[in-house]
């Protein structure tokens, strides 16, 4: 039996990204890997490495945790939690920050252009926030971890510290795999094709929240920006805006890259826009209803209590025979 762990951050909306990427991906496995263990968490903690409003993250939060179960992860089968209440998660990122070098911190890319962004008020956390993922991953002993492309660069160092472990320390953490997919590791920005698709944008044209209205979503696929070409072919050097919606297309609907171009030959843009404007609107839709229906039922909070026993259980257990293997605290008998 296998494990996947995966997470996703609480801080602003879920986009479409995070469902193609991640989300849509998760549910996907879950059906392809019937016999497998799956862990999913909302990642407060790493929410809180930029400044967030306690009220609101409570509400996200849970929106996240929702959102999972309206795309359809079997909540039998989902071991679903939220990070901080796991608190393990933090002591290992300790533990783990003893044995990850500043300058592996310093080449990740995602800090570089958060720091860039912003030069002054930065947090230590995060500079460490690639070691608390490490740590989430690692925990569990997960052979795999679907993530977005963006996450690429964690999990490379989520594997040199796994490793780095287990030769001081003797063979002890499983060293895990990322899961990329082919299509849709990587949804951008409606508005600017170069960029990715980010819920902390500051244009809400250029993304899709999951909690749009949907002639909102329509519009903003209508008026993603395209090129003057004017014919559907997947080329992201020279048609990056067609080539991002083609993606989107191709993962709601299963059609290849030649499939597509083949259904819009002679079409021009308006016609693909608008057929994949319904599409998007339909699949957003139909998870907001499963989403209401979610909250409303009042099943959350059972399948967060049960999600946090089981992974702090098997938290625990990890987490004391670390700290053994360390020589930290008395010795067991
Ligand atoms: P986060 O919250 O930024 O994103 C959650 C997931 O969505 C994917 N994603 C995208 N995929 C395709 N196109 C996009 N535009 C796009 N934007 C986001 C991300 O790659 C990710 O898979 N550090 C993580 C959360 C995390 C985590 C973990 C993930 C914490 N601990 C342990 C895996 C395992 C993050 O910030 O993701």
């Amino acid at each position: 039996m296998k494990r996947i762990v995966s997470g996703i951050k609480p801080s602003g909306t879920l986009t479409l990204g995070n469902y193609i990427g991640a989300i849509k991906r998760f549910v996907e496995l879950q059906r392809s890997m019937p016999d497998d263990e799956f862990y999913l968490f909302v990642a407060d903690l790493h929410a809180i490495t930029v400044p967030q409003e306690a009220s609101l993250l409570r509400q996200r939060t849970k929106e996240v945790a929702a959102m999972y179960l309206a795309a359809g992860l079997d909540p039998l089968r989902t071991i679903l939690f939220i990070q901080s209440e796991v608190k393990e998660h933090a002591e290992l990122g300790y533990l783990l920050q003893c044995s990850t070098y500043i300058g592996e911190l310093e080449r990740m890319t995602q800090f570089k252009d958060k720091s860039k962004k912003q030069e002054a008020g930065l947090s230590t956390a995060l500079f460490t926030y690639p070691v608390l993922m490490a740590a989430d991953i690692i925990l569990y002993d997960a052979d795999y971890v679907p993530v977005g492309d963006d996450q690429k660069q964690h999990l490379e160092l989520t594997r040199d510290i796994a490793t780095r472990f287990n030769n001081r320390y003797g063979d002890f953490f499983v060293v895990p795999e990322p899961l990329i997919p082919e299509t849709g590791a990587r949804i951008m920005d409606l508005q600017d094709p170069e960029k990715k698709m980010s819920k902390s944008d500051e244009s809400d044209k250029g993304y899709i929240s999951l909690f749009d209205p949907l002639d909102v979503i329509r519009k903003k696929i209508k008026s993603a920006v395209t090129d003057s070409i004017g014919i559907v072919q997947y080329d992201p050097s020279s048609q990056s805006g067609v080539a991002n919606l083609m993606n989107i297309y191709s993962v709601l609907t299963d059609l290849s890259f030649a499939q597509i171009e083949e259904k819009y030959k002679g079409l021009g843009y308006a016609m693909f826009k608008s057929d994949l404007a319904e599409l998007v609107a339909s699949e957003i839709g139909a998870l907001q209803n499963r989403y209401q229906h979610i909250i409303q039922s009042g099943e959350l909070d059972q399948i967060l209590d049960s999600g946090r026993d089981i992974a702090s259980r098997v938290a625990y257990k990890k987490l004391e025979k670390c700290k053994q293997k360390i020589g930290l605290g008395r010795k067991r008998k």
